[in-house]
This record gives C-alpha cells, sequence and structure tokens, in this order.
C-alpha cells in the first residue's frame, strides 16, 4: 500500500497530539482521548493504537511511522505523557517507560514472516505466526548508576546500547577504569526473547521453517506462551555479529522489537467457505457411504488396509471435546497407531494425512528440533540463558500430529507423553522454568516391530519399543502384517504397476464413485471441525453401552478369561461414533454411526489384544504388556521352579535366569523383567538378596493369592 503524501509532518508530536485527542471513531465518542484519561487514571503507561485510525486520520503520520516507526514513536509518547499529565493533574512518574503501542486489524497488512526482507530494516512489520521458544524473563538495566572505586562518586548513565556503558572518566577525580554498577539505584526492567516462526500449514512441504527472534520487555513479557499463534507489531531490526576475536561481521542478524503481540486464534480465522462450497460439502455428505468414500480419498495410491484409511480419516475429523462445570476436560482428539511390518504403507499413508489435514505437522521419529515431540529447556547462545521450546505435539495444538517412527522418540518425550495424550497440556518444570502449554493434539502414528517383523505371541508392548501407558492412550491401534497372499500379491504387483506407469490411474469408491479430490477434503474437514459438534442419541448410547457390558461380562462367565475392556476404552467409542457422525456432517449420532465405531473398535481389539493360545480377548496384554493367562505365567514360574530346585532350593541370580531364558527360549527381555516384576509384586517370588530370586515360602495367605492370580 502506498500512501499518497506530499511532505512528512514537520512536529509529529503535535499531530499525535491532535490525532489523541481529536479522533472520533464515532460520532461525538473519542477513543484515545478516553483512553488516555481512563489510563491517567488507573496509573497505566501504555496506550494501545489502531494503525488504521491513524492512517485514516492522518495519512502523513501514518506513513511517517511506518517509514521511521522509532523516532515517530517516541514523539508519539512524548505526546502521550503531555495528555498523561494533563488529565492526572499535573504530575506522572517520570521514572516510569511509557509505550504508545501499535497494532493493526486490518490482516492484509500482516506479512508471513518469511517475507521480511533488507527493505524492511527498522521499518514498521506486521507479523504472525507461532511462538516456538520463550526465554526466562531476565532484568535489563535501563539507567545504570557507576560507583568510581577511587573516590565513590556515583554517575548515572542511560543504556540504550545492547552493551553495557560505563562513564568515560569519573567527574570528580577523573580516574577512567573500574566503575561498579550499583544496582541500588538503577533501573531495571522486565526483559524475554521469544522466537517465532511460520505457522506449520503455510509451509510448503519440504522447506525448512523460517523462524525469527523477538525481544519483549515491559508488560509485554510473558504475553505468550510457546505454541501459541501470535500476531506482531515490531520494528525490523538487526544486529551486528561479532566473531569469537571481537572481529565484527558484514552480515547482520535480524530480530523483531516487539511493539504488540497477541493471539491469532486458529479457530477464529475466517474459515473462508462460500455457499456454493457449503453446498458441495451437504451434497457429499449426503452419500450413504460417505465415510467410506472419505476414508478412501485419505490415500488412494494405497491399496485395501481400509481400516487404516478409516482410524486416520476419523482421526482427521476428531470427535467432540467435553468441557464440565468443575474445570475438568475430557478429549475430543482421536490417536490412532499403525504397527506393522516393513513395507506394508504405513508410512505412504502417514504422509498422504499430512497433505490432507488442513493443520498438520509431520514428523519421523524425534522431530527436528530439541523439543522433540513434547518440550524441552535449551540454552541460548545470547545472553537470555534458557528457553523453553514447544514441541511437535504443542506445535500442532488444534490439529494433528502425524509421526512416523513412533517408537524412536525421545526418551525424555516418553515420560511427557502421556500428559499430551490424555490431559491434552504438556508440563515442563526444569531449570527454573515451570508452565504448562497446551497441546490439543490428535495423533497419527506409526511403528515399526523392533525384532523386524511383528510376531502376535509377544504383546504390542514386547513388539515395538513403547510402554504400555502409552499404547493404552491410542483409540485404535492396527496391525499390519505383511503375509504371501496369492490374489492379494496379483492385486498389488497390477495396482503398484498400474500407479508407476500409467500417466493417471482413476481409483474411485465405494460403488464406483470419484474420489473427493484433496483439496475439497481438506476444505470439508475444516468446516467439520468448526461447525459439527454431535452428540449421542439415545439409540447409538444403547448400542455402545450393550456393546460394552457385554464385553465385561463375557469375562465374569469363564474362569480363565482376562478381561477384554476398560472404561478407557468406552470413552474412546464415543469419540470415534462422534467422529463417524461428523464426517457426515451430522450433529447426531446414529446408532449407524456407533455400529461403524465398534466394528473399527473390535477389530483394533482383535489385532491387540487376542491371546494367540486361546484365540480370546485380553486387555492386558496392552494395558499392562504382559498376557493376564495363566498359562504364561504358570510356565514362567515352572521354568523359575525348575532352576532353583537344581540350585537345591537355593536362591538363584535374577540376570543369568533373564540371560538363559532370553537364548534358550527366545523371549523378549523387557517381557522376562516385566514377568518377575510382576511375580514380585503378587508375591510368588521375592529376592532374598538383591540380584537374586527365590520362592516366597508358602503359606496359607499367599497359596491364596497364587490362586487368585491364577485365575
Ligand atoms: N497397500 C499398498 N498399496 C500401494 N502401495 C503400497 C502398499 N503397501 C506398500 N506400498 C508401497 O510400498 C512402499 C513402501 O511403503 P511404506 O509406506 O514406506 O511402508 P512402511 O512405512 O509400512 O514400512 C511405498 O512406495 C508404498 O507405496
Ligand atoms: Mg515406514
Ligand atoms: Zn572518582
Amino acid at each position: 500500500m502506498v500512501i499518497d503524501i506530499d511532505q512528512y509532518p514537520a512536529h509529529p508530536k503535535h499531530n499525535f497530539e491532535d490525532f489523541f485527542k481529536n479522533f472520533e471513531d464515532s460520532p461525538n465518542h473519542f477513543k484515545y482521548r478516553e483512553e488516555i484519561q481512563g489510563a491517567a487514571l488507573r496509573k497505566k503507561t501504555y496506550i494501545y493504537v489502531l494503525f488504521e485510525d491513524i492512517l485514516s486520520y492522518d495519512p502523513p503520520l501514518a506513513e511517517l511511522l511506518r517509514e521511521a516507526p522509532e523516532e515517530t514513536l517516541r514523539e508519539g509518547i512524548d505526546a502521550l505523557k503531555d495528555l498523561l499529565k494533563f488529565y492526572a493533574g499535573g504530575k506522572i512518574d517520570e521514572d516510569l517507560d511509557y509505550f504508545v503501542r501499535i497494532k493493526t486489524d486490518n490482516n492484509s497488512n500482516e506479512e508471513n514472516l518469511r517475507k521480511l526482507r533488507a527493505v524492511h530494516i527498522d521499518k514498521l512489520v506486521y507479523i504472525y505466526g507461532i511462538l516456538i521458544r520463550a526465554s526466562q524473563i531476565i532484568p535489563q538495566i535501563t539507567i545504570a548508576y557507576f560507583e568510581c572505586p577511587v573516590c565513590q562518586q556515583v554517575t548515572k548513565v542511560d543504556q540504550i546500547e545492547d552493551v553495557l556503558i560505563a562513564p568515560k572518566q569519573c567527574s570528580n577525580c577523573k580516574n577512567k577504569s573500574g566503575f561498579m554498577v550499583t544496582s541500588k539505584d538503577s533501573t531495571f526492567i522486565d526483559w524475554q526473547s521469544i522466537r517465532v516462526q511460520e505457522l506449520p500449514e503455510e509451509l510448503s512441504p519440504g522447506r525448512v521453517p523460517y523462524s525469527i527472534k523477538g525481544i519483549l520487555t515491559h508488560d509485554l513479557v510473558d504475553k505468550a506462551r510457546p505454541g501459541d499463534r501470535v500476531k506482531i507489531t515490531g520494528i525490523f531490526k538487526t544486529f551486528v555479529n561479532e566473531n569469537s576475536r571481537g572481529k565484527k561481521s558484514t552480515l547482520f542478524t535480524p530480530y523483531l522489537r516487539i511493539l504488540s503481540i497477541e493471539g491469532k486464534n486458529a479457530e477464529e480465522e475466517d474459515l473462508n467457505i462460500s455457499p456454493e462450497d457449503e453446498k458441495e460439502y451437504r451434497r457429499l455428505a449426503a452419500k450413504p457411504s460417505i465415510q467410506e468414500l472419505i476414508a478412501k480419498s485419505v490415500a488412494p495410491s494405497i491399496l485395501g488396509l481400509d481400516h487404516l484409511k478409516m482410524a486416520a480419516a476419523l482421526s482427521l475429523f476428531g470427535g467432540v471435546r467435553k468441557e464440565f462445570k468443575d474445570g475438568s476436560a475430557r478429549r475430543g482428539d482421536i490417536h490412532v497407531l499403525f504397527i506393522g511390518d516393513p513395507g506394508t504403507g504405513k508410512s505412504q499413508i502417514l504422509k498422504q494425512c499430512a497433505h490432507i489435514s488442513p493443520q498438520a505437522i509431520y514428523v519421523s521419529g524425534k522431530g527436528s528440533s530439541a523439543a522433540g515431540l513434547t518440550a524441552a529447556v535449551v540454552r541460548e547462545n545470547d545472553a537470555s540463558g534458557l528457553s523453553l521450546e514447544a514441541g511437535v505435539l504443542v506445535l500442532a495444538d488444534g490439529g494433528n500430529a502425524i509421526i512416523d517412527e513412533f517408537d524412536k522418540m525421545d526418551n525424555r518425550d516418553r515420560v511427557a507423553i502421556h500428559e499430551a495424550m490424555e490431559q491434552q497440556t504438556v508440563s515442563v518444570a526444569k531449570a527454573g522454568i515451570i508452565a504448562t502449554l497446551r497441546a490439543r493434539t490428535s495423533i497419527i502414528a506409526a511403528a515399526n516391530p523392533k525384532m523386524g517383523r511383528y510376531s502376535e505371541y509377544n504383546t504390542p508392548t514386547d513388539n515395538i519399543n513403547l510402554s504400555p501407558p502409552i499404547l493404552s492412550r491410542f483409540d485404535l491401534i492396527f496391525v499390519v502384517k505383511d503375509e504371501p497372499n496369492p490374489t492379494l500379491d496379483q492385486e498389488m504387483a497390477d495396482f503398484i504397476l498400474d500407479l508407476n506407469t500409467q500417466e493417471s490411474v482413476t481409483v474411485t469408491g465405494p460403488n464406483k464413485e470419484p474420489l473427493i479430490p484433496s483439496m475439497v477434503l481438506q476444505k470439508y474437514i475444516k468446516y467439520a471441525r468448526s461447525k459439527i459438534f454431535p452428540k449421542l442419541t439415545p439409540e447409538a448410547r444403547k448400542i455402545i453401552r450393550d456393546f460394552y457390558i457385554d464385553l465385561r461380562k463375557a469375562d465374569r462367565n469363564d474362569e480363565s478369561a482376562a478381561i477384554a475392556v476398560v472404561a478407557r476404552h468406552l470413552e474412546g467409542y464415543i469419540r470415534i461414533s462422534e467422529a463417524y457422525a461428523k464426517m457426515a456432517l451430522r450433529n447426531y449420532v446414529t446408532e449407524k454411526d456407533a455400529e461403524n465405531a465398534l466394528e473399527l473398535a473390535k477389530r483394533s481389539l482383535k489385532d491387540t489384544s487376542t491371546d494367540p493360545n486361546t484365540g480370546k480377548l485380553d486387555v492386558d496384554r496392552v494395558l499392562t504388556g504382559l498376557p493376564a493367562v495363566t498359562a504364561q505365567i504358570t510356565g514362567f514360574l515352572d521354568a523359575i521352579k525348575h532352576k532353583i530346585d537344581a540350585n537345591k532350593g537355593d536362591a538363584i541370580n535374577e540376570q543369568e535366569f533373564i540371560d538363559d531364558m532370553e537364548f534358550s527360549k527366545n523371549i523378549e527381555r523387557g517381557r522376562i523383567e516385566r514377568l518377575l516384576e510382576k511375580l514380585k509384586n503378587d508375591g510368588i517370588i521375592f529376592s532374598p538378596i538383591p540380584g537374586t530370586i527365590n520362592l516366597t515360602p508358602v503359606t496359607d495367605k499367599n497359596k491364596k493369592g497364587f490362586q487368585k492370580q491364577k485365575k
């Protein structure tokens, strides 16, 4: 935007004064005059000013502000102080710093921060992005008093540079060195450095996100937390780089001196959906098999695996978040995990989800930054010391985190991720930084078996490097096995050959319908996520309830049965049913939605919790990483007894036993350790001296305990 002006104001302070006093936002309503009167009354040291107001009232002033913000704002602050003084009856605290905080409400003024260039240096800029890092709040000295080491005379020096300026000479004794700051009289302000990065959804695939440092002072510190989306008005500044020998570089590092910072809410953002779009969505939603069509459209280049595509689609749409009067909440996010043999198309599905999700971050393994999946405290290479940096789940707040090689996550993340998945927050309390960040993020993840291939004789935990508490937080887990199957193999061969050799392959949905183009699907999801909040109908409720009770009942009738479902599953079923309804843009969950949801849930249970020996469901396989079924435990206990007998009844060495079991029986080491732990907890074995194990002498009490265990 070019403003046509003849000449800049000669005395900007007068222009500001006129603007503050006489700007009318509606007839006879003087917004800034009132604001300043209020500030004088409440001893506030700043006011917010809309750039558009200045532009409409005094275009030359606005232009000057944009071109030379620092000098112009100083004039504005002088005008503000005069008015404050006037309204406060002639006196204000001159020791305080005053501010005119410029902001904009015109989105077209805002720039993607990737576009900041040399021409913007020292200019007023408006940018938006996501806060990825925030330092501790530290004191910065603005007025320093120095004591002379020779005669103790005190000299005042205003600090306007980044480096501390000491007096050149003592006016009393002419000494030139050794001055010490006395913090007693000096003035300090709050100072914080942050880092702002491009929004994940605006990042073109394969590009490294661009970020810029920003400096917050005074009341602006702590205004935003890592993971927050922000709108910033600032002055684009640079500082000179110096190498270790004090040589200055010709390359400058940019940063923003921030004038105002506000939250930018992703949900509030314009949906940008036309009535025609909406009509098209309604037409799609009315199709009887819309859910299948969406699922197929999520990953058109993958043959089969419809249940994986459906799970991914459900996570993209999500269930409904519930907030209760007592302040607690239940997540609406649906977490899904694909475990399986290599080369079965899991990664491919994830990549396509990342492409379709309206707001997603895709990472493989640990994530690209130090913050990993959750958050981390990192050391800055400047004076600001420690910073809190947001990880993937925090940055993807309000959207999807799509994580391949989920099992390769950092150990630090393994501890913190439970909270992120269930409570939807990430808490950090480390090195004086205490914060809770929001992480209302749905996870779509894939993991590979650590032994190469998935074995159903091992529990999911044994198969992949993930603990039971993490696994149990997934709403749906599917196991993909790569088994030779002549008909499927032929079909796959043709499909992949077609895909790779033909110009275009027309993949169709159920009933040979055309698939939904990815850009349409993306907006459809955005629309559903922001407008549709389905509720359970009584019929749907009954179906879910009966399903749960039946599975629980099956256990009780069977002496040897394990538990098939727990209450946590129930919440998952509700979420999945809601997501089914959302996919059809319906505000209520039908019987059919609930049935579909349970069908998928059953498949997930079957994949992860079937005991291969009995063919029955046993959630302990996921919840504890151990099969509850007695056959496994008694077999294991027999081996221990055998060893102890061979040792004439004396305690045996625990590590040797583990080694032996690992090699002779080929049981996963972690599994052996967990089994021993369980037997110890149940009082069946004990450690007479640490590192050894023996059978607990059988008293009546123990015997009972053991038999109870056997059930
Ligand atoms: N069901 C399938 N349909 C089409 N292509 C497949 C399928 N399964 C695997 N592929 C192809 O095999 C390759 C490896 O798949 P990938 O997604 O990397 O497997 P994974 O992540 O399970 O190890 C990809 O190029 C993928 O397109
Ligand atoms: Mg893979
Ligand atoms: Zn002196």
